[in-house]
C-alpha cells in the first residue's frame, strides 16, 4: 500500500506480516499503516485474523514473516512490555484481570504507585477513579473485580491501558458487552485521544459503530487484507459484503407465527435475592421468548436462578409438573440447557482441547463399556465443526485458541449434544460477525421449528424483535411488561425498560 502524499507520516508501518500457528497460516502478507490522529477500523469475520494481527502489533506474538517500522525505523518487540515502551497499547478482546484484586490494584498492576516503601493505595484509588470517570462510569476503585459485571470489567481494562503513555491504542472489540450509554462514552474518549494525535486501531462487529467512529476501514478475510478504504466511501452493507464475500441482505429468518401451544416451562413468583423479584412467566412449546431490559435489570440473574446456578425462590413447573433445581446439573438433566453470556467464566475450559469441551456436558453419551469412546468423540467434533461452521485450521488447538466468535459456536454445539427441550441463551451473538449472526438466528429458528422452546436474553433490541415471538421486558429486577405483534418495536421496549411512559400500548405481564 503506498502512502498518500496528503497524509501524515505513519506512526506505524507494517509490511508483509504473516503468522503461522503450527501448520496453519492465519495471516498472509498483511500491509498496514497507522497514521497519527486517525481511527483505523479493522473488520472481518470471526477467525479472519484480526486479534492475531493486533497481538503482533502489540508484541504479544512474533510475526512469522514481515517487518514493522515506527517512525521509519524497524522495530522488533520482544513482548508486550517492549511494545508499551514504544507507546503501543492493546485493550484485549478477552477480559484479563485478576478477579481477587481491586479495580485500582488491577489498573496499576505491575506499575504500582509507591510512597516511600509502601504501595500507595490512596493514590491508586484516586488515579483509578479519575480514569474510570473519564470513561463515563462510576465504578468504585476499591471494589474487587470479581464483583463486577462483564461490561464493568471491560471498562477497567480500558482505563488500565489508557493510563500508559501511548501513541497507538488498539481496541479489540471494546464495545461488545457495553451498554449504549457506555459505548457513547467510550467513543467520546476515542475521539478525544484521536484529537491528541494518537493513532487508534479499532475492531468491532457493529458496523454502524464503525461507520460512526472510523476514518479508514481495512477488511480482513481468511487472513488476507482484501480492502482498505476511507470510511466515507463505505456503508455498513458494503462492509458486510467485503467481510463475508457475499450480500448479507436478510439477517433474520422468516418464521411462522407459533400457534399458542402448551406451556413447557412455567415460572411463578420467582425471586433471586438481590436481583429479581416475583417474576412470573410461561414458555410455550416451539416458542422463542425474548427478555429485554437494561444491563443490570436482572435478566441474567433471573435465568441463572431458574436453572439452579444461583439460589432462587418460587415455583417452577416443567411440562405441568413441579420441579426444583438445586444446581445446574439438575436442570440440565431435566432437559434445560443454559448458555451463559460469560463464555470464559462459565462456558468453556479454555486450556482444554475442542473435543473435551464439546462433550464434557454429555459424557454419558460417549462412554463405552470401560472408558470414553474417543473415536465417537472425534466424530462428534467433526460433525460440530461442520454443522456450526466452526472455523479452525487445526482441530487439535485449545478452546482458548479459537477466535472469540468461534468459541461461541463451540458452546452452541456443546449445548445441542444434550438434545435439550428448553434452551436458554444469554446474549447469543455477542462478538459474532454479521454472516455468522445470520446463521445463528437461522439455527435458533430451526430449534423452535423442531418443537424446542427457547428463551433469548439480549441487549440488542433489533435482534429480539427480529427473532422472537414475544418479548418480556425487565426493569429493576421485575418483569415490567410484555410486547407482542405490532408492539414489538424499540420505542415500546425502551418505554418499559426505563419506566418512562410505561404501560402505553404495552400490556402489563400476567
Ligand atoms: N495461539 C493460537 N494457536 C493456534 N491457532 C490460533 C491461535 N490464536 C489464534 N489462532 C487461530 O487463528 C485464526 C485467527 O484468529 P483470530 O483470533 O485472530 O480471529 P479474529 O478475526 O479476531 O476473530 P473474532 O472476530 O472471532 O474475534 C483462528 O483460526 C484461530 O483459531
Ligand atoms: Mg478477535
Amino acid at each position: 500500500m503506498s502512502v498518500d502524499a496528503s497524509r501524515p507520516m505513519p506512526v506505524l508501518q507494517a509490511s508483509g506480516l504473516s503468522k503461522t500457528f503450527g501448520i496453519v497460516e492465519v495471516l498472509k502478507d498483511i500491509d498496514l499503516t497507522v497514521l497519527p490522529g486517525e481511527v483505523h477500523a479493522i473488520i472481518g469475520e470471526n477467525g479472519a485474523g484480526k486479534s492475531t494481527l493486533m497481538k503482533i502489533l502489540a508484541g504479544n506474538h512474533q510475526p512469522t514473516r514481515g517487518e514493522m517500522r515506527m517512525d521509519g525505523e524497524v522495530v522488533n518487540f520482544s513482548g508486550p512490555v517492549d511494545a508499551e515502551h514504544r507507546g503501543i497499547v492493546l485493550v484485549h478482546q478477552e477480559i484479563l484481570l485478576a478477579p481477587d484484586l481491586t479495580v485500582a490494584q488491577n489498573i496499576y498492576l505491575g506499575r504500582e504507585l509507591r510512597r516511600r516503601f509502601t504501595v500507595d493505595d490512596r493514590a491508586m484509588n484516586e488515579g483509578a477513579a479519575g480514569a474510570i470517570r473519564d470513561l463515563g462510569s462510576d465504578i468504585d476503585p476499591s471494589t474487587l473485580v470479581s464483583r463486577l459485571s462483564i461490561a464493568q470489567r471491560q471498562l477497567v481494562q480500558i482505563a488500565r491501558v489508557l493510563l500508559v503513555p501511548h501513541r497507538i491504542v488498539i481496541f479489540d472489540e471494546p464495545t461488545a458487552s457495553l451498554t449504549p450509554h457506555e459505548t457513547e462514552a467510550l467513543l467520546k474518549v476515542i475521539r478525544h485521544i484521536r484529537a491528541r494525535g494518537v493513532g487508534v486501531l479499532y475492531i468491532s462487529h457493529r458496523l454502524a459503530e464503525v461507520k460512526d467512529i472510523a476514518d479508514r476501514v481495512t477488511v480482513l478475510r481468511d487472513g488476507r487484507l482484501v480492502a482498505s478504504h476511507d470510511a466515507s466511501e463505505l456503508e455498513p452493507a458494503d462492509m458486510a459484503r467485503l467481510m463475508v464475500g457475499r450480500d448479507v441482505a436478510k439477517l433474520y429468518p422468516d418464521r411462522h407465527a407459533a400457534a399458542a401451544r402448551e406451556p413447557v416451562l412455567e415460572v411463578e413468583g420467582f425471586s433471586v435475592p438481590g436481583y429479581a423479584q416475583d417474576a412470573s412467566f410461561s414458555l410455550r412449546k416451539g416458542e422463542i421468548l425474548g427478555f429485554a431490559g437494561l444491563i443490570g435489570a436482572g435478566r441474567t440473574e433471573l435465568m441463572e436462578g431458574v436453572v439452579g446456578l444461583r439460589p432462587g425462590r418460587g415455583s417452577l413447573r416443567l411440562n405441568g409438573r413441579p420441579v426444583q433445581f438445586p444446581d445446574v446439573h439438575a436442570s440440565l438433566k431435566a432437559g434445560i440447557a443454559y448458555l451463559s453470556e460469560d463464555r470464559k467464566g462459565k462456558g468453556l475450559l479454555l486450556t482444554k482441547d475442542l473435543r473435551i469441551n464439546l462433550t464434557l456436558a454429555s459424557l454419558s453419551k460417549f462412554s463405552g463399556p470401560l472408558q470414553i469412546d474417543a473415536r465417537r468423540e472425534t466424530e462428534a467434533l467433526d460433525k460440530a465443526i461442520q454443522d456450526f461452521d466452526i472455523r479452525t485450521g487445526n482441530k487439535a488447538i485449545l478452546a482458548g485458541q479459537l477466535s472469540g466468535g468461534n468459541q461461541q459456536k463451540l458452546l452452541l454445539a456443546k449445548m445441542m449434544l444434550l438434545d435439550p427441550q428448553v434452551v436458554i441463551i444469554d446474549e447469543p451473538t455477542r462478538g459474532i460477525d454479521i454472516g455468522n449472526k445470520q446463521q445463528i438466528y437461522k439455527f435458533i429458528a430451526s430449534l423452535a421449528e423442531e418443537g424446542r422452546s427457547i428463551i433469548v436474553v439480549s441487549s440488542e433490541m433489533p435482534e429480539l424483535i427480529g427473532i422472537c415471538d414475544r418479548i418480556l421486558v425487565m426493569r429493576s429486577g421485575r418483569i415490567a411488561g410484555e410486547v407482542t405483534g405490532e408492539h414489538m418495536n424499540e420505542n415500546e421496549i425502551v418505554a418499559l425498560a426505563t419506566g418512562v411512559n410505561a404501560g402505553r400500548g404495552a400490556g402489563e405481564a400476567a
